[in-house]
């Protein structure tokens, strides 16, 4: 049977491997939406302010546990916000208690809440050598922030004037370059031999640069890295779709309200967590390669941290174009959901 004529796909329980819940009134409006398909989700930690240390993170997890609805299960895996003033001792203590599963590199002024980011990698080196030495992942927002670095070339950049340079001198550290946009970044990952993965989200495998900018300004596309050309949009389905384990789903969903995003300056970010799956299926039915679908949101992600995969399935069903809100509403405002562009056909079952 061919793929396209499936109707009912089962697979281990997925896992969202970068995610921004917020906090407050918008963390437990956006919560259940990633909690009711998802096991678990490296927490991505740009508050304001920042999670830091390991008190920070213990602390913001029992924010998050508490906004859980009755009767979801789900595990938060916390990152902590790496500055130039990060002690490695306090990594430690974060990585071994179980506290901290990542540590997460904003350049900084890359993004969203990213001052506190680092300008001088050389004053990190000592928490670098510290994570190589104990295990623990590094979660790497892949782009230079140079003002004289086109917008849509700052990603290519940051392979080459600060990723490699920290590969060469901290082989044994492992890192997830997140949510890839180039096939620049593909090709990087995938002639790397070991110690490096890439998490691709879920808009990037459906928009490029003409949604945002054609016929007219979008905002609810427009994030950080901004989607490129088709050309790297096509090579990050193909990576995706590949079953390759160095790559995986990291939705960067991240809710703004409309009001954040609708103004002469709006906030980067496009919030996918309530479509999510419907989309990807959508997007690997496209290709022929539903049946890969597991391997990228269920089997990938937990093989590279470390971790078991999930071990209760969830269930996809084909039928008429699935319902979705157009927006959910907050304490703080509306927040728009991805409008992906084109009906959605598989939905999670129950
Ligand atoms: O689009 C983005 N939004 N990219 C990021 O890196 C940060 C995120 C956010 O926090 O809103
Ligand atoms: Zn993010």
């Amino acid at each position: 049977m061919s793929e396209k004529e499936l109707t009912r796909l089962t697979i281990r329980r997925p896992d969202d491997w970068h995610l921004h819940l917020r906090d407050g009134a918008m963390l437990r409006a956006v919560l259940p939406e990633t909690s009711r398909h998802f096991a678990r989700a490296i927490i991505m930690p740009n508050l304001v302010p920042p999670v830091v240390t390991a008190d920070h993170a213990k602390a913001y997890r029992d924010r998050i546990m508490d906004a859980l609805p009755e009767g979801h299960s789900f595990t938060p895996l916390m990152t902590l916000y790496l500055t130039e003033d990060t002690d490695p001792a306090d990594v430690r203590y974060a990585h071994e208690s179980g506290i901290a599963t990542a540590v997460k590199l904003y350049p900084a002024g890359a993004t969203t809440n990213s001052a506190s980011g680092v300008r001088d990698f050389e004053k990190v080196r000592p928490v670098l050598e510290e994570m190589a030495e104990i295990g623990m992942p590094l979660c790497v927002h892949g782009e230079v922030t140079d003002n004289d670095i086109d917008i849509f070339d700052r990603e290519a950049t940051f392979i080459d004037r600060v990723l490699k340079p920290i590969r060469k001198k901290t082989p044994d550290l492992k890192i997830v370059m997140e949510h890839v946009t180039t096939q620049d970044a593909v090709d990087y990952v995938r002639d790397s031999s070991k110690n490096l993965a890439a998490t691709i989200t879920t808009h990037h495998l459906i928009i490029n640069r003409n949604h945002i900018l054609a016929g007219g300004i979008k905002p609810h596309f427009y994030c950080l890295p901004v989607a490129k050309r088709e050309a790297h949009r096509v090579a990050l389905v193909q990576a995706a779709v590949s079953g390759d384990k160095r790559f995986f789903l990291g939705t960067d969903s991240a809710p703004h309200t409309d009001a954040a995003k609708l103004q002469s300056c709006g906030c980067a970010g496009i919030f996918t967590a309530p479509n999510t799956m419907s989309c990807l299926a959508e997007v690997f039915e496209a290709a022929d390669r539903l049946k890969k679908l597991e391997a990228f949101a269920s089997l990938n992600g937990p093989a590279f941290y470390g971790l078991p995969p999930n071990d209760d399935t969830i269930t996809l069903v084909k039928g008429p174009p699935v319902t979705y809100p157009e927006s959910i509403s907050t304490e703080d405002g509306p927040v728009t959901v991805f409008d992906p562009g084109f009906d959605l056909h598989w939905r999670v079952e129950g």
